[in-house]
């Protein structure tokens, strides 16, 4: 597990130069795509790079992480909108290569088991973008998710709703109460993990998932048991870590050995 602490604007720098560099050696890569304020900077690092530098996404196959049900896809606070809005209208992503979990409630069994299936067919993810919730949630595993979990309807925690409400006109009730998610164990399936984080409303979640045991209690923490993890996080995120400044001294040392 790498743990990067950088100033909040810089995060995004680095987690788009990841993606730009895998993109460059596997021009086909699948990518696991996730929500919320943590990754607009990313989408649009990867949008400058696409229209600046030439970086191509048309062989690009995406999975994002979740979506709320019983709202339409094109709600304006759909995640199916979110994605149009800051990332897919903007580079030259196939529409057939874009997934994203259904917003309707009927037929989900079927519609996760094939979500599963369209992931397996395409090789797996290659790398996976991932936001924490206050709670340590990953995409909309709530605090309690089986950690083998795989994509599935879930219902979200009050915590998720409250902090969620901003985006309903600050009223936790407008907020959809259920979702589809990947499990936590498809997401412990992607060959390589991004978990970016900024803002000190998370660092109590930073600090229990990076350091805590690994528990069902907080889903991020089974990350920890990952192969190829990076958690991007920024200053006041990383504020109550422990070992903060061992993260610090590594990651100097380890750009050290890269310029070598
Ligand atoms: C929602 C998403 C999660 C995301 C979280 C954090 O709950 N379902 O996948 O990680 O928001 O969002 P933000 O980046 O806005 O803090």
């Amino acid at each position: 597990m790498a743990i990067i602490i950088q100033p909040t604007h810089q995060i995004t720098i680095i987690a788009a130069g990841i993606i730009r560099d895998a993109l460059i050696q596997k021009p086909n890569l699948v990518l696991g795509l996730a929500t919320g304020s943590s990754s607009i900077g990313l989408y649009k690092h990867l949008v400058r790079m696409h229209n600046t530098e030439g970086l191509d996404f048309s062989k690009v196959k995406t999975f994002n992480l979740d979506e709320y049900v019983e709202i339409p896809c094109d709600h304006p606070q759909s995640y199916h909108t979110f994605m149009a809005k800051h990332f897919f209208n903007h580079v030259n992503i196939p529409k057939e290569n874009q997934h994203i979990p259904q917003n309707t409630i009927f037929n989900h069994e079927s519609f996760c088991t094939v979500y599963e299936e369209e992931i397996k067919r395409t090789g797996g993810i290659d790398i996976q973008v991932l936001g924490i919730g206050t709670d340590g949630h990953i995409a909309f595993n709530e605090a309690g998710s089986s950690l083998a979990s795989r994509t599935r309807i879930v219902t979200l925690s009050e915590s998720t709703l409250d902090a969620n409400a901003i985006y309903f006109g600050g009223d936790p009730n407008a907020v959809p109460e259920m979702a589809i998610t990947m499990g936590i164990g498809t997401i412990m399936e992607a060959k390589q993990c991004l978990l970016l984080a900024n803002g000190e409303a998370k660092a109590k979640a930073i600090a229990k998932a990076v350091e805590g045991p690994i528990s069902a209690s907080v889903p991020a923490s089974i990350l920890q048991m990952h192969p190829n993890t990076t958690y991007l996080i920024d200053d006041t995120a990383a504020s109550k870590l422990k070992e903060i400044e061992y993260y610090k001294r590594s990651y100097t040392n380890t750009q050290k050995l890269k310029s070598l």
